[in-house]
């Protein structure tokens, strides 16, 4: 198939780009560069750099008998996404938007979409399946299940099928060494743990040692990032035998607390990694956990790189070098 991947520069659109190519098929991808880097991209994949924005532009991408995309170009930082709303309905909801129009225009009617467990807000049982009650506590799980919802009008009106991938913790690297560039001002745990362990930054604050936990931090569900890549693949597969649109969690239903996370990085980079307790952070909930059986179930995907010691260890790899 070809196959246009939106935001495909990106640190989890890199990694799909990758088994795409993997497994055959042609890729272009369209990027922006604005998150993403020229060093993730790949030489066996096309590339045009252009903005969701620029309709025109995203117009032509898609006129190049593209047979699916895979769209993975949104802004993530959910603490941003509460200051600045503006920033995140423009791309997450109107780029987004653009490109289910771009797809109608150029008739393209298959869409892989990167969506989140953002969408559910505070689980109210766990482990989190997708009968779950969605209920977003931040703008940018809200861009997500928007989405969610234009997806599946786009669907009824229009014949596009979907298939949304609501990912968990998107941790780790390539363990190849395929993807090389490192995320700009990381915002989540594991980046930061690293740059502790580079000395890039002095210490890692836990947001919160009082939680109901067995070390009163809280617990994710960390998936790898190569993980989620093959997902896409699966699901891309999923769409061309079934055509029918679909929901899936991934995660790997296990659950690490940022202790755990901390003390095991300690032990693989053999760095100290000082951390401090502080006050827990607005809208975590205590234990975020998948249920991914619907997604072994009907992709016959499951984790298998996301094991803790390859989390940490191939996130390591690429941090190492800039240990100071
Ligand atoms: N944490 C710290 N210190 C830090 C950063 C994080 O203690 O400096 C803690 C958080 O409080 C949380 C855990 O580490 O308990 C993981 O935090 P992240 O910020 O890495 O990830 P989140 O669970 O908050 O959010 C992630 C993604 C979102 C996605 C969400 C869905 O960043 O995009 O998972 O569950 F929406």
């Amino acid at each position: 198939m070809k196959i246009l991947v939106i935001g495909g520069a990106g640190y989890i659109g890199s990694h799909v780009v990758k088994s795409l190519l993997s497994a055959r098929h042609e890729v272009c991808v369209y990027d922006n560069l604005s998150t993403g880097c020229a060093q993730n991209l790949f030489s066996d994949a096309g590339f045009v750099q252009g903005d969701i924005l620029d309709y025109p532009a995203l117009l032509r991408a898609m006129k190049q008998n593209i047979d699916a995309v895979v769209f993975l170009a949104a802004k993530k930082a959910v603490g941003e996404s509460m200051e600045n709303p503006g920033k995140y309905a423009n791309n997450n909801l109107i780029g987004a938007i653009n490109t289910l129009n771009a797809m109608t225009e150029a008739d393209v009617r298959k869409i892989i979409f990167s969506s989140s467990a953002a969408v559910y807000g505070l689980p109210e049982y766990l482990p989190v399946d997708e009968q779950h009650p969605t209920a977003p506590i931040n703008f940018y799980g809200f861009t997500k299940l928007d989405m969610e919802n234009y997806m599946n009008w786009y669907d009824r009106l229009k014949g596009i099928k979907f298939i949304s991938l609501r990912y968990f913790n998107a941790v780790g690297y390539d363990e190849e060494g395929a993807v090389k560039g490192l995320e700009k001002n990381p915002q989540n745990l594991l980046p930061i743990i690293m740059e502790a362990a580079c000395g890039i930054r002095k210490k890692v604050m836990i947001f919160g040692n009082d939680y109901d936990t067995r070390d009163g931090t809280c617990i994710r569900d960390y998936i790898h990032v190569s993980d989620l890549a093959a997902a896409h693949l699966k699901a891309l597969e999923y769409l061309q035998k079934n055509n029918q649109s679909q929901i899936f969690n991934l995660g790997t239903e296990n659950g690490v607390s940022v202790l755990e996370m901390i003390l095991k990085a300690r032990e693989i980079t053999g760095k100290e990694i000082p951390y401090e307790f502080a006050g827990r952070r607005a809208g975590d909930p205590a234990v975020l956990l998948a249920s991914a059986q619907k997604a072994q179930k009907l992709l016959g995907w499951s984790a298998v790189h996301s094991d803790l010691e390859n989390i940490i260890d191939s996130t390591w790899k690429l941090y190492k070098p800039s240990a100071i």
